[in-house]
């Protein structure tokens, strides 16, 4: 296995989860792609990782080039997306990815190498002005930028998001995050939800590593699983259904302030949802014992 990469995507749910994703996300890129092509669409990637997944000795697209693929299948212009990992290493790997989409693509436009003043390309990421944040550039077409930022996603939520946030409600937008393990800065991502309410939330959580990172949540929240629908205060939730037995355990929660005409194939409203979200907010042992009977298996 290449570097870098070692804290993502080996396990057996990854290839789900990444087709759930890329449901989720062409959905959201899809709305508005047509009547309000110019209203710019944001996207934030919190743990955006190397941009690939390796199972099974199998390589799978990560999730910034499944949104990059997503955004170009609806010929989508004005996007703005922003991918934050805090691994210098993972940053270094996704720009390698991004450049050889890019380069690939045609139409994605090259690295714009102008912002590289000498040394090595990919060294260069992380070490600008001796700092350990920096920002690549990445032109996309129709007047689309992509960047990486190496950094804490606390930081960037606190330090950089509000101020990029547009004058008018004239916008669109998604914030991914799957930590896998790893604290979420849930207040963050609250107050910036709040502030940009046309973002929409798509969280990959584990209920078993919810469980154990009881100190990735405010004293003040539950760590049930269904208190997510309060916490962040959207009008609508989904959640992106486990395939079977095996791969209970992670699943996607979408939170919205809209409501489409259909969702795809796998997401379930959270009311009818309930006795899924019970079952995941139950210990390891509770659930094992239901397992066969909630999945129909022997
Ligand atoms: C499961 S991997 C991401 C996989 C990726 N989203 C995908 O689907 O291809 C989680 C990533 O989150 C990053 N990460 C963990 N904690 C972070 C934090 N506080 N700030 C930024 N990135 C973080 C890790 O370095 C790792 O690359």
């Amino acid at each position: 296995m290449k570097s870098g990469c070692q804290k993502q995507g080996r396990g057996d749910s990854t290839p789900h989860k990444l087709e759930g994703l890329s449901k989720i996300l062409h959905q959201n890129l899809g709305i508005g792609s047509v009547k309000y092509r110019d209203w710019p669409y944001f996207h934030f990637d919190l743990t955006a990782g190397c941009g690939f997944n390796i199972v099974d000795d199998k390589s799978y697209a990560g999730s910034p080039l499944i949104f990059l693929q997503e955004a170009t299948s609806w010929h989508r212009h004005n996007v703005c997306a922003t991918f934050i990992d805090n691994n210098p290493e993972a940053c270094r790997m996704l720009m390698r990815t991004l450049v050889e989409y890019s380069d690939y693509q045609g139409p994605m436009g090259l690295v714009n190498y102008d912002c590289f003043t000498g040394g090595d390309l990919f060294d260069f990421v992380c070490t600008k002005h001796g700092q350990r944040c920096c920002m690549v550039e990445i032109p996309l077409p129709d007047n689309s930028v992509a960047w990486i930022k190496c950094d804490d996603n606390r930081n960037v939520l606190k330090n950089s998001m509000l101020a990029m946030k547009p004058k008018n409600s004239n916008y669109f937008g998604s914030m991914t995050i799957d930590p896998n393990g790893a604290k979420m800065p849930l207040k963050e991502m609250r107050d910036f939800l709040r502030e940009w309410a046309r973002i929409d939330l798509i969280l990959v959580v584990s209920a078993t590593q919810i469980k154990r990172n009881r100190g990735a949540f405010p004293r003040t929240v539950s760590l049930r699983l269904a208190d997510f629908e309060a916490y962040f205060g959207k009008r609508y939730n989904w959640i992106h259904a486990p395939d079977d037995g095996d791969h209970w355990q992670r699943v996607i929660i979408v939170s919205r302030n809209f409501m489409p005409q259909s969702m795809p194939n796998g997401f379930l409203p959270w009311s009818e949802a309930r006795d899924l979200l019970e079952w995941l907010d139950k210990s390891e042992r509770e659930r094992h014992d239901k397992q066969s009977r909630l999945f129909n298996l022997s």
